[in-house]
């Protein structure tokens, strides 16, 4: 069984936001090392192999999320990922012409649309979901209510970060394709932690960060395109590409993935944190984090004023627990004094006008982790330290 022991993250913490940046336990950053060793040791070997080994990492990578390998490619994280989709879609929208998003979206994803398409004419919508968030039938329909005659693409993300909402993803895809609308999704939530299947979610591009929730190194991460898009995903940063081809498995592979010399161990790591997945009983251990997510905001939502930030109740199936806090509350107050005062990392922030609790539960978090979140939030709120 994982515990909090498998990790380097420090006991002085009650460290509930795995959802921002991840943590990666020893043993994968054992792995890493072994890579980068391998690298010292005999940097020329290494780089005349490494072809093959990325073949090989891309091949695991892609069976896990069901796809071929030259459908994906390694990049470091999903940021990047965002910025190839809106660079290549951009050459194909007419001034006038809109990419329907919504108001829950992550800030760097949305700057990268304005700098690649915005800048150029089109429009972003950013169709409001209100807070508390819809129950997702009603959730379809507003986002698709956001649709008119000049929507030509759709970007959302699989689960919202300011709020940790998962959106009807494979729905709307389904009716974007139906209306010849593009669709990008932001994953950078999902791998590890919620099904990912894309030879049937039905989008066109679809990005995602392994170092979230399948806790593999920072800067590992993959972009995924159908096979009708890889010609038209161009590299932002120019390297030798396709002119020198590096891999069996075509264009997209080439330009987006051999960036001239740089750090793959990353990468690298992935295959052998999958099996660590797998060797730790994945499922079991995403159902005690389930569990434990519920009780949680449970136990938030029977503090007085603080409720959940779905209309429906919390979705059963994240390790993202959000709720909204009293009306009143001084998010910044309440973080720093949290941190400060009980040294507790937890997202609390105002979204929209709404103020949020986001905490994460993953195989490093404890029920008396909860506890004590539940606790501290308790007596801030009682001693009136919000008002
Ligand atoms: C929905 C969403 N998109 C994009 C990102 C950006 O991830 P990265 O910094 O790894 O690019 C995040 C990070 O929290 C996120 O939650």
């Amino acid at each position: 069984m994982i515990t909090r022991q498998d990790y380097l993250l420090r006991e002085d913490i009650t460290f509930l936001n795995h959802g921002s940046f991840g943590a990666c336990p020893k043993e994968l950053l054992q792995e890493q090392r072994r890579w980068i060793e391998q690298l010292e040791q005999q940097p020329v070997l290494y780089f005349r192999e490494l072809m093959h080994q990325m073949q090989k990492a891309r091949t695991v990578l892609a069976d896990y999320v069901g796809t071929k390998a030259s459908n994906l490619v390694y990049i470091t994280n999903s940021t990047f990922g965002v910025n190839v989709a809106a660079h290549a879609i951009a050459q194909l929208l007419q001034p006038g012409d809109e990419i329907l998003s919504n108001d829950h979206e992550y800030g760097a994803c949305n700057r990268a649309w304005n700098a690649h398409a915005v800048s150029k004419g089109a429009i972003y919508v950013q169709q409001h979901i209100p807070i508390p968030v819809p129950n997702s039938s009603d959730l379809l329909e507003l986002l698709w209510s956001g649709v008119t005659p000049k929507t030509r693409v759709l970007f959302l993300s699989h689960i919202t970060s300011p709020t940790g909402v998962q959106l009807p993803v494979a729905e709307l895809c389904k009716r974007a394709r139906e209306n010849d609308i593009i669709t990008i999704v932001d994953g950078s939530h999902s791998p590890g932690h919620i099904p990912l299947d894309l030879s049937t979610l039905g989008c066109d591009i679809y990005t995602a960060n392994c170092h979230k929730w399948m806790c593999t190194p920072k800067g590992s991460a993959f972009l995924w395109a159908r096979d009708q898009w890889l010609e038209r995903m161009k590299p932002l940063v120019v390297s030798w590409g396709s002119d020198i081809p590096t891999t069996k498995d075509g264009y997209f592979v080439d330009e987006q993935e051999f960036l001239g010399t740089r750090d793959h161990s990353p990468f690298l790591t992935v295959p052998y944190a999958i099996e660590w997945m797998r060797r730790n009983s994945w499922e079991s251990v995403q159902n005690r984090c389930r569990e434990l997510t519920q009780q949680g905001v449970k136990m938030l939502c029977s503090i007085g004023g603080v409720r959940s930030i779905s209309v429906a109740g919390q979705d059963p199936l994240l390790q993202l627990g959000t709720v909204m806090l009293p009306d009143n509350t001084d998010t910044d107050a309440m973080k720093t004094w949290l941190y400060d005062e009980r040294c507790i990392e937890v997202v609390v922030h105002r979204w929209l006008d709404a103020p949020i609790l986001r905490f994460s539960v993953h195989a490093h978090t404890s029920e008396s982790d909860i506890r004590a979140l539940v606790g501290a939030v308790q007596e801030y709120l009682d001693n009136g330290i919000s008002a």
